[in-house]
């Protein structure tokens, strides 16, 4: 069915040790823990008696109380939120077994809500509209913004008077082009205030891919800014939206507004190309309109937002997340999982254009009252210093961040981080892919000083909050581990047939049941939602991703186990860089496969065969590389560019992974079993042609 994938990552995870470590229940029942103490880093008695969790018995109790009784427990959760109208009493309905009909999930089905609403306009009547919801951090060290809760409650109603007055309304969409500048969470709450359902694209993506997006999600306006600095360089985005609405109109899906956010630091208006008609500047329109806006009171299972992610077919796939679940679940996540208090400063280094801004940035933390920190730049401009000069300069208490920049700032050397003082921190977080337990321990004793638990949070764009987490208060880590389910969540571990295995092992992770956070379709296929995730192992949501489980229950993440890789934490199908590849006019076809990269997790490896009469040059590898580029966006460059006579291929015409991945990791003595390959001899070929 599916192999079982990026080996390396499991090999390098594989926990230290493994004899004499007390079991959690151990923990539970206070007994003294065996010798090996070594592979479980404690969270110190401190942090532990001021932590919302502060024992394996209270996590115990309560994800008892989730799993027992799903509707009494997140109910008295989502209570505590403001609905116009409250949800059924079933709370939750659900069918994820594909052999009982279609797959549907809802969660406080009947219940009347607003995201916004809850996000902003609570907090104000709870008496923090004075308290800074968000500051903003510029590209340049000393470029930086502030806003309090009710300034964005202000500019967040302006736009969304805006979108209104041009006919933006509940169940439209809109897709939001933007770097990180505060008007990127702004116009994702203005839309919800409105009931209109965002779809963020990252600002790295190609014109190419924007215009798919586009055609896909048919918006009623795009909203960008003229150009962004990220580092050194200045990018266009306006340039890169013209051209995907030029060829979006081609594909038969023009779109009729587009505001423009003018980015002064970055360029100025006049230099911007203009077309009157479509194109508005942000300035000139939405300051004028009124500083209140009455919410939209949307059904709990109203779409929220789109997001597109990868899969393994060329085609990316618009993740569709509802209201009142998505909100309840990144809440309680993003307090449990960071022990969040009120006087913490909280920042998280990824992108709105990712789901970990879309939860972790926007949502989580501004439903809990949270100060929030958005920077724009790149994390080691003007030096690698950058992140810890911004800790310092905010006083941040919490940082979320993945391991390949922890990987990366661990190369650049302890200097940087220890030239600044680091004292607030209290809570570092990892997300985006396995976090090695070298980097784990890098991340722990040079960035926190050995003081602060490590949240090391699963979780995917489909799931909409974590899944399998640390929760920091509450028992011992182990460097490398997601350690146990969040409240709610039953991970199952199950073999090639789809039969649960109990114990230590290693599997397939999926989910029974599902939980207030999950997707609920694929945005106009339904049929692949099914197809994907719930058909691999009826009766349960297939992750994609490998797990063991060690024998004291603590999950290890082993990659994905499907034709998906994950790029410094990006998601990339190789079908879709395949399909770039192949585009280019000299490419007869390409084979793509993740290989271990030191700093960015998996790096890219394409085995590309030209067509013939074409010779192999270095100008054809670098437009090769342009070609995915151009149509994908820089962060899915291959690294490495492999000339193919041929790519093997069994003799039912499927390309043989297994193999190029030995191929590409230098692993040549493992290549196993080619006797099945059409053509064994392809293999001597490939690897003959190793450096060339
Ligand atoms: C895939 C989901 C969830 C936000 C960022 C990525 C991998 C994510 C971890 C982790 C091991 C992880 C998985 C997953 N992944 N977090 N803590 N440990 N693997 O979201 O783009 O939807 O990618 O990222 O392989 O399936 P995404």
């Amino acid at each position: 069915l599916l192999g079982m994938g990026s080996a390396p990552h499991h090999d390098r995870l594989r926990h230290v040790g493994s004899g004499g470590i007390s079991r959690l229940n151990a923990v539970v029942l206070g007994e003294a823990l065996a010798a090996e103490e070594n592979d479980l880093v404690f969270p110190s008695h401190d942090f532990s008696r001021h932590a919302h969790i502060s024992s394996p018995e209270q996590y115990q109790n309560m994800y008892e109380r989730s799993i027992e009784d799903p509707a009494g427990f997140w109910s008295d959760i989502a209570s505590q939120f403001c609905w116009k109208k409250r949800w059924n009493p079933e709370v939750c309905s659900e069918n994820i077994d594909v052999r009982r009909g279609a797959v549907k999930i809802e969660w406080f089905k009947g219940g009347v809500t607003n995201i916004c609403y809850n996000a902003l306009d609570r907090n104000i009547e709870a008496g923090n509209g004075d308290k800074v919801a968000l500051y903003w951090e510029g590209n340049e060290p000393g470029q930086d913004a502030q806003l309090t809760y009710a300034q964005m409650l202000e500019k967040v109603c302006q736009l969304a008077n805006y979108l209104k007055n041009v006919g933006v309304g509940k169940g439209d969409t809109v897709i939001i082009y933007l770097p990180m500048l505060m008007e990127l969470p702004i116009a994702m709450l203005a839309c919800a205030r409105i009931g209109a359902i965002h779809s963020v694209v990252f600002a790295g993506f190609s014109a190419e891919s924007l215009s798919q997006r586009i055609v896909d999600s048919k918006p009623k306006a795009v909203i960008s800014c003229n150009a962004v600095c990220r580092g050194a360089k200045v990018i266009h985005l306006k340039e890169i939206v013209d051209t995907a609405l030029v060829e979006s109109v081609n594909s038969g899906v023009p779109v009729d507004l587009c505001l423009i956010f003018e980015n002064k630091s970055a360029m100025k208006r006049e230099s911007t190309k203009w077309q009157i008609g479509r194109d508005v500047w942000w300035e000139d329109v939405v300051p004028q309109f009124p500083t209140k806006c009455l919410v939209e009171w949307v059904d709990a299972e109203d779409p929220l937002f789109l997001l597109y992610t990868s899969g393994s077919t060329g085609k990316p796939k618009g993740v569709l997340h509802t209201n009142g679940g998505y909100m309840v679940y990144t809440a309680t996540t993003f307090k449990y999982a960071f022990d969040y208090k009120p006087s913490d400063v909280y920042w998280c280094t990824a992108d709105c254009g990712w789901i970990t801004g879309h939860s972790y940035i926007t949502y989580g933390p501004l439903l809990n009252g949270a100060t929030i920190l958005v920077f724009e730049g790149a994390p080691s401009y003007p030096d690698p210093g950058r992140c810890w000069d911004i800790v310092d300069k905010y006083k941040v208490t919490i940082l979320y961040t993945a391991p390949t920049l922890v990987r990366a700032l661990m190369r650049d050397g302890d200097e940087y981080v220890t030239r600044y003082s680091r004292k607030s921190l209290r809570i570092l977080g990892s997300v985006g892919e396995p976090i090695n337990p070298s980097a784990w321990r890098w991340f722990y004793n040079v960035v926190g000083d050995s003081r602060c638990p490590i949240s090391d949070t699963w979780w995917q764009t489909e799931t909409g909050g974590f899944m399998i987490t640390p929760i920091p208060g509450a028992w011992p880590q182990k460097p490398g581990s997601a350690t146990f389910p969040f409240f709610g969540i039953q991970p199952v571990i199950v073999d090639e047939k789809g039969n649960e295995i109990e114990g230590e092992c290693t599997g397939y992770l999926c989910i029974k049941k599902s939980w207030p956070g999950a997707f609920r379709s694929l945005y106009g296929d339904h049929e692949r939602y099914e197809t994907t995730y719930f058909k691999p192992f009826a009766g349960y949501y297939f992750t994609g991703d490998g797990c063991s489980r060690d024998k004291d229950g603590y999950h290890w993440l082993t990659g994905r186990v499907d034709d998906v890789i994950n790029v410094s934490g990006h998601r990339i199908g190789t079908a879709e860089v395949e399909s770039a590849l192949v585009s280019h006019p000299h490419c007869a076809e390409a084979a793509v496969v993740g290989v271990d990269h030191e700093v960015k997790g998996q790096g890219i490896y394409a085995f590309v065969t030209l067509v013939d009469g074409i010779p192999y040059s270095e100008e054809v590898r670098k437009s090769l590389i342009l070609a995915v580029r151009n149509q994908i966006g820089a962060f899915a460059a291959p690294d490495k560019i492999h000339w193919a006579p041929a790519i093997p291929k069994t003799t039912s015409g499927k390309i043989m992974r297994r193999i190029l991945r030995k191929i590409a990791s230098r692993r040549l003595d493992e290549l196993g079993d080619t006797s099945t390959l059409v053509d064994p001899s392809v293999v001597d070929q490939l690897i003959a042609l190793i450096d060339h």
